[in-house]
């Protein structure tokens, strides 16, 4: 792999962890499995060091979803980390060995307890009082929850004990995980349904969602429960391992784990983790693995932390629940850029403690790999409370199967004659007036990456689609308050909101219109990037493949699907139509300061003290000079931070003058 392919990969595998954080935090619907993120993740750090591609604002830097715009954010003084994951016993082993290589010869045992599958939170005592509960939000920042908190019966609202404090510091923080028992969890689900509302994936997602709503009330009519897994402490006083750390919260009167224990060294782990394995079902509520730590308190920041995660402690996850049921047909789905999808409807079967009904299939090939047939009992996994898959059929070899599955030649939506390009595997429907496809195009459109149109969620699209009111998104912007008070749980004042959002949403920047158009491979990075590079709609609408591959982040497939998106008149058309509208469809200018960079060309390598990368090309733009992102003899200087890699030594060979920060601060003084 040469640079240029290592940079492509590592954006896919950024704009993939990211849509996938984003998706599984934020809002709440995973579709990659645990494994494949770690995967990618794994991927994506291996390439960033080898070559040279850090940045402070990748994923393998950051944890988790963002904070929501409702609540106001906290910062958390001590981040809130993740868990590196194992999936065997050697992984367990592996994780040991670099335990011990960082801590030679002394003395250290670890605790094992269940891990429930919730939503991490973080709760504040002062002189005893809950004063503050937050959620986990990017592990830096999350959103200030402490009303919904405050609900959870589990979670005291005063510490137990005479001293109030307990004899460490007035103070206390402590980090737990909220989460919904099984049974909780169904009744919760079975309401909704009965109320018309669609009903939540998994416990996990049911916590989140319930923690984040607007309505303490509300909150407090669900079953969250809490149980406590770490008490930071600021002083050396104090229970000194996990163990004693857990006791103590327990005495404080927070629950802890019920399957906490401690074990002298990694095998016996290994054993208790069998041992929970088996009874795990039984439970109550959700598990998804178990969290190994090492239990001596001092030895912590010893070991200390990579950026995601901590040394100290690793999460064994269990193996994925599987069972078989009836395949009784395979159905057909059209995605938002007419990817048809098929799907296997199965007889509804209980996993992971919920009723499965229906599994991706992916495409053709894969259910013809698999042999998959109407009639047959597949093996249906879910992984890490994903969607579920169908693994394989439980016995192949019978007689009398049904006929292997046929993809039909016409869109099972709008009949239109189904389509497949050369090295791809799926079909594709080419109607873009395709109802499905329209119904997702709208979505996508109003979601909050892209226009951000708030109340134009998923059942008010279905109705406008069904009503006939949009075709386009163009169509959004002539609906009026009149039409839309008719629709089923649609007020006078939601009506007028929702076409106030509409208006408001003509001001978005350009890159967000450039996202929510819905291009193919065109993800937030390819838009920022084209917008940066040519800063208004008219060059964009008029550049060739050569123009567009010139931009780091394009290779030739997406500079094909951009140069023939805007080949269509259509399309043009709907540019034209947005312009009519007032959309901004150029960038501001930045605001110069100052020319003293003038024609410079600057490359940044490491992280720097105090500013960003995005903050250090502002300012590089403001006074006049240019970022380019590879080091070569027409780099003018080369603006390094702490662990800059081989563009320095690439720079110092070139004899390139390498400045740090505080020297590029006074060079833009003037
Ligand atoms: S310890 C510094 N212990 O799993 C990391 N986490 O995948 C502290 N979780 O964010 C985490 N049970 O939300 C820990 N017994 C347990 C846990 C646990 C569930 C969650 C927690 C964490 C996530 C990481």
């Amino acid at each position: 792999m040469n640079q240029k392919q290592a940079r492509k990969r590592v954006e896919e595998l950024r704009d993939l962890i990211d849509r996938a954080n984003k998706a599984y935090y934020d809002e709440a619907r995973p579709f990659i499995s645990d494994k494949e993120f770690d995967e990618a993740l794994k991927e994506l750090n291996a390439l960033e060091k080898k070559f040279d591609l850090a940045s402070p604002d990748s994923p393998t830097r950051r944890v988790g979803g963002t904070p929501s715009e409702s609540f106001p954010d906290v910062e958390h003084p001590v981040p809130m980390l993740s868990l590196d994951n194992t999936y065997n016993e050697d992984e367990l082993r592996e994780f040991d060995r670099r335990v011990r290589q960082i801590l030679g010869q002394q003395n250290y045992t670890y605790s094992a307890e269940l891990k429930f599958d919730g939503a991490a939170i973080r709760l504040r005592y002062e002189d005893g009082e809950l004063v503050l509960g937050a959620t986990r939000g990017d592990g830096y920042r999350g959103d200030d929850i402490t009303q919904n908190i405050k609900t959870i019966r589990d979670i005291p609202l005063t510490l137990n004990g005479d001293n109030k404090n307990n004899g460490i510091s007035p103070v206390v923080e402590i980090r737990g995980e909220a989460y919904m028992e099984k049974e909780a969890f169904l009744r919760l689900n079975e309401f909704r349904e009965e109320q018309g509302l669609s009903p939540f994936a998994n416990p996990r997602n049911s916590t989140a969602g319930t923690l984040k709503m607007q309505d303490p009330r509300e909150v407090a009519r669900r079953p969250i429960r809490f149980f406590a897994f770490d008490l930071l402490l600021n002083s050396a006083e104090g229970p000194s391992t996990h163990i004693e750390k857990m006791n103590f919260l327990e005495k404080l009167g927070l629950p802890v784990s019920p399957y906490l224990s401690a074990h002298k060294d990694i095998e016996e782990v290994i054993e208790t983790i069998h041992k929970w394995e088996k009874i795990r079902h039984d439970l109550p509520y959700e598990t998804d693995g178990v969290v190994v730590k090492v239990n001596e308190e001092a030895f912590r920041p010893e070991l200390g932390n990579t950026s995601k995660a901590p040394r100290w402690a690793i999460a064994y996850k269990f193996e994925a629940e599987q069972a078989p049921t009836l395949l009784s047909s395979i159905t057909l789905q059209v995605g938002r850029l007419g990817k048809i999808t098929p799907v296997a409807e199965l007889k509804p079967v209980q996993l992971a403690g919920t009723t499965v009904k229906r599994a991706s299939l992916h495409n053709e090939d894969e259910i013809h790999r698999k042999d998959i047939r109407t009639g047959d009992t597949v093996m249906v996994e879910k992984a890490g409370e994903i969607i579920p898959q169908v693994i394989s059929v439980v016995n192949p070899d019978r007689k009398n199967r049904s006929e292997p599955f046929k993809m039909p030649k016409n869109c099972p939506a709008c009949n239109e004659k189904l389509e497949k390009l050369q090295g791809e595997v799926d079909w594709r429907c080419v109607n873009t007036e395709c109802p499905p496809q329209v119904r997702e195009r709208i979505i996508h459109f109003a979601s909050r990456d892209a226009m951000d149109i708030e109340g134009l969620g998923e059942a008010v699209v279905d109705q406008l689609v069904e009503n006939n009111l949009i075709q386009t998104y163009i169509d959004l912007y002539s609906l009026t308050t009149d039409q839309l008070i008719p629709l089923e749980r649609m007020a006078e004042k939601s009506a007028r909101n929702l076409v106030g959002a509409i208006e408001k949403s003509k001001a978005q920047p350009l890159d967000r219109l450039i996202y929510a158009l819905g291009i193919r491979f065109v993800g937030k990075t390819v838009a920022r990037d084209l917008t940066q590079d040519f800063q208004s709609i008219d060059p964009i609408l008029n550049a060739s493949n050569q123009d567009l591959v010139e931009i780091d982040s394009i290779g030739p497939k997406i500079a094909e699907s951009v140069v023939k998106f805007f080949s269509h008149e259509k399309n043009r058309k709907l540019i034209e139509k947005f312009r009519d509208l007032g959309f901004r469809l150029e960038t501001d200018k930045p605001v110069k300061f100052s020319n003293v960079l003038e024609g410079k060309k600057f490359v940044l390598t490491g992280s720097l003290p105090s500013l960003t990368r995005k903050e250090a090309s502002e300012l590089i733009e403001q006074h006049g000079g240019k970022t380019t992102s590879s080091v070569s003899k027409n780099t003018d200087y080369v603006l390094a931070g702490e662990s800059a890699g081989s563009k320095y030594e690439k720079a110092e060979k070139l004899g390139i003058p390498i400045l740090d920060e505080s020297s590029f601060m006074e060079m833009i003084k003037g």
